[in-house]
């Protein structure tokens, strides 16, 4: 059963955070002269309209990226997000947005590869006519933890890779714990970086404390909280867990997070916390 489209939902505040995080990693590995992969579990469609029906439905984007589009940053991940999302609306009037995949494609190298899985028959045709001609991509209608078994560990053995399902059934957290102790086995140097919501904050603590507990080290979490906790609005904010961070994302994450909070409402919160050291 797929029946969540992430067309109802780009450009939120939780496309907020994980974009930015997705963004400040792939700027770090783009620092060395080296290719890497980027390997997108869950991967959308790639590119949104938010003039579409669904988009106009709720428009969640202006709990996000309405409020920062024509902010000037100052924080450097922060930047590079902004300047990637103007890209796809030179003419200053913000219409599209850009999926975790569309981002990776902007901004990586000719070198680097890409990875990407998604199973929704409408979604994935979409994905697939934005990577035509790409060389160094592979981008298949597949199950997320079906790819990352079949393709961890990369050729090169440096990279990111971004799981972030959409948590429709109760059984996508026990399979996102399996699938990351197994793909973690595969490629030990990799970053992984999961995405999770914040609906019900003891449900997903527990979730958070199963992956401390599989003994995965250098763990790192990052969130960002538009609304107090259980305040009766569904997802009150969303977060990151990001296993082998740069040294570096810390710091970018906390510039670029202090700098959007004011800007996304009067009531944010956020953290960036190590919990588990390396
Ligand atoms: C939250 S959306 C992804 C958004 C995208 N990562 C982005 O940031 O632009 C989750 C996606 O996972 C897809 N999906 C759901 N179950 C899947 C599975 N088992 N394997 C691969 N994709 C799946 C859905 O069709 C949906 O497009």
């Amino acid at each position: 059963m797929l029946s969540y489209r992430h067309s109802f939902h780009a450009g939120n505040h939780a496309d907020v955070i994980k974009h930015l995080v997705e963004v400040a990693i792939l700027m770090y590995l783009m620092k060395k002269d080296k290719p890497f992969c980027y390997h997108d579990t869950h991967a959308g469609a790639g590119l949104y309209s938010l003039d579409s029906a669904q988009a106009l439905k709720t428009s969640e984007y202006q709990t996000g990226i309405g409020k920062l589009f024509h902010h000037q940053a100052s924080s450097s991940a922060l930047q590079t997000y902004l300047g990637l999302v103007r890209e796809l609306n030179p003419d200053g009037q913000l219409q599209f947005y850009p999926g975790s995949p569309g981002i990776a494609r902007l901004l990586l190298r000719d070198g680097d590869s890409i990875q990407a899985t998604e199973l929704h028959p409408a979604d994935f045709p979409l994905l697939q006519t934005q990577f035509q001609g790409r060389r160094h991509c592979r981008i298949e209608k597949m199950d997320a933890y079906a790819g990352l078994r079949a393709m961890l560990p990369p050729l090169h053995k440096r990279g990111l890779v971004l799981i972030d399902p959409p948590y429709e059934l109760k059984t996508e957290y026990q399979d996102l714990v399996k699938g990351l102790q197994q793909a973690v086995q595969r490629f030990p140097q990799g970053t992984f970086a999961i995405w999770y919501p914040v609906i019900e904050r003891a449900s997903i603590e527990a979730v958070i404390d199963a992956i401390v507990t599989t003994g995965i080290r250098n763990q790192l979490r990052i969130e960002l909280c538009p609304l107090p906790d259980s305040s009766g609005f569904g997802m009150t904010g969303s977060g990151m867990l990001v296993i082998n961070p740069p040294y570096t994302l810390a710091n970018d994450m906390r510039e670029a997070l202090s700098e959007i909070a004011p800007l996304l409402g009067a009531q944010v919160q956020w953290t960036v916390q190590q919990l588990v050291e390396e």
